[in-house]
């Protein structure tokens, strides 16, 4: 019987077209594939396994860690720091950018990770992710520096991510390649390719936004909910749907497969504890930037092109709005207006 292309097939057949190729990007990408695989089945497994609940720990946003989050996280460090691909690694669940140790095989490439996103959904079993970026480390340095990952969007090689849902999603955005959907066959351990050049819809009606934020948004994005609700009777003049599942990861899968506009903007309640935004510029908004962009959708803060914020801190945050073009595009302009 006919397999498939599988993620390797494909990743093999786009090194070919990359210059100065030498097969260290198809590991890398295997490695992270390695890594998915294995988070799946925990995730799958869940409390069969004692995945589930909180473990006794903070991360470095003092956000309480879930036990999954934890572990996620170690099996990212353990898939990637093998192989010599990359030369070091950033994640949500670490305060500080993981070199690798001495005296590994450094590769050319570093990884920014969100092991387990939307890990509030993992305890009554809805769709979680993880999300990757990947850019290159310096030439002919002997360890990274936190410098090194403080690159703008623009300069990734590479984004991607995997959604933990009904069926495990590897979705892949090769710099300048479009965007690709692989779906786990569980039979034989495969991602095969599911959907190829994913392209999303220009024109929604579906909204993404914690409305339970309202009290405290910027009055473009007040604007812009307002005439959503508004209707067909409004000045949108078409009636929108609205969802909200609480997984970044679920919630850009939505829109790349129908369409939509996700957001998470600044308000006035992030600026009081004087963050710049909720979601993590590093690992969270410039790899779905990127992918969104590549499917032909749009991403900015609502002032900014997301993949050209300069980044100051390898945690750092930023506001979102990405999604259907003609949507992302309204907004924008509602804040430049604004
Ligand atoms: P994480 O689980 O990695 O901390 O990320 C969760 C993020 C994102 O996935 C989601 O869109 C958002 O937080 C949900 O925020 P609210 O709980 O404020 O709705
Ligand atoms: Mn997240
Ligand atoms: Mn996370």
């Amino acid at each position: 019987m006919h397999i498939g292309t599988t993620l390797t097939n494909y990743i093999i057949e786009t090194q070919r077209s990359l210059p100065e190729a030498t097969g260290e990007f198809t590991g890398l990408l295997n490695d992270i594939s390695v890594a998915c695989k294995r988070i799946s089945d925990l995730v799958n497994k869940g409390d069969l396994v004692g995945m589930l609940g909180s473990a006794d720990s903070e991360n470095v946003q003092g956000e309480t860690q879930k036990k999954l989050d934890v572990v996620t996280n170690e099996v990212f460090i353990e898939a990637l720091t093998q192989n010599g691909h990359i030369a070091g690694l950033v994640s949500e669940e670490m305060d500080d950018i993981y070199p690798l140790p001495n005296p590994s095989r450094r590769g050319r490439y570093l990884l920014l990770c969100d092991p387990l996103d939307g890990s509030s959904n993992i305890d009554v079993n809805v769709s979680v992710g993880t999300i990757f970026s990947i850019v290159r480390a310096p030439e002919g340095k002997e360890k990274p520096s936190t410098e090194d990952f403080l690159q703008q969007g623009t300069e990734q090689v590479a984004a991607g991510y995997c959604l933990y849902g009904p069926s495990t999603i590897l979705v892949l955005a090769v710099k300048g390649q479009g965007v690709q959907m692989f779906t786990l066959n569980r039979d034989f351990g495969e991602f095969i390719l599911t959907r190829k050049d994913v392209q999303i819809p220009e024109e929604t009606k579906e909204f993404a936004i914690n409305v339970s934020n309202q009290r405290h948004w910027e009055e473009p994005v007040r604007r812009y909910i307002d005439e959503c609700l508004q209707g067909k009777e409004g000045p949108r003049g078409k009636d929108f749907n609205m969802r909200w599942v609480a997984s970044m990861v679920a919630e850009v899968h939505r829109i790349l497969c129908r369409g939509g506009i996700f957001m998470y903007p600044l308000d006035a309640k992030i600026k009081a504890k004087g963050q710049s935004g909720r979601l993590r510029l590093m690992y969270e908004a410039n790899p779905m930037s990127l992918i969104v962009e590549q499917a032909g959708g749009a991403a900015t803060t609502g002032r900014q092109r997301i993949l050209e914020l300069d980044p100051s801190e390898i945690h750092e945050r930023a506001p979102v709005v990405l999604g259907s073009r003609a949507e992302v595009d309204v907004v924008t302009r509602y804040h430049n207006e604004g």
